[in-house]
């Protein structure tokens, strides 16, 4: 598998529109703000040079960034590699004994494709993989 670059840093938030407010008094400008289904996730993306940053809401109470919130309060949730196919990159790493939070891939934002490494083989750090235009 080739990773080609970290394409953003997830961060849970409670509130999507005060946390984009935030984010743009940082100097960072909004690209798109997109549900995401599949993930029960609002998210908002600011590009930072070639990787951005994934603000997440969550649109559904006991979702996955819901509980996290719950649990850990706001804050860094996940890191994301682009890898050139999700396909070839699952078969590397279950071959390798890793192990890969959903069965088959998901949708992601803006028709990207992703699953996630689980933390326990990353010392500790979701990792998304992404595969997309
Ligand atoms: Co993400």
């Amino acid at each position: 598998m080739r990773v080609k670059r970290l394409d953003h840093i997830g961060i849970a938030v409670s509130d999507l529109a005060q946390a984009m407010e935030a984010y743009e008094a940082l100097g960072l400008r909004v690209a798109a703000v997109e549900e995401v289904p599949s993930e029960a996730v609002k998210v908002a993306l600011f590009p930072i040079g070639e990787t951005r940053i994934e603000l997440l809401e969550p649109s559904e109470k006991d979702s996955v960034i819901d509980r996290f919130l719950r649990k850990h309060g706001e804050g860094v949730h996940h890191v994301a590699f682009e890898v050139d196919s999700l396909e070839e990159a699952s078969r590397a790493l279950r071959a390798a004994g890793v192990r890969l939070v959903y069965d088959s891939p998901h949708s992601g934002e803006g028709g990207s494709r992703i699953n996630f490494v689980h933390p326990t083989s990353t010392r500790g750090v979701l990792i998304e993989l992404r595969e997309g235009p």
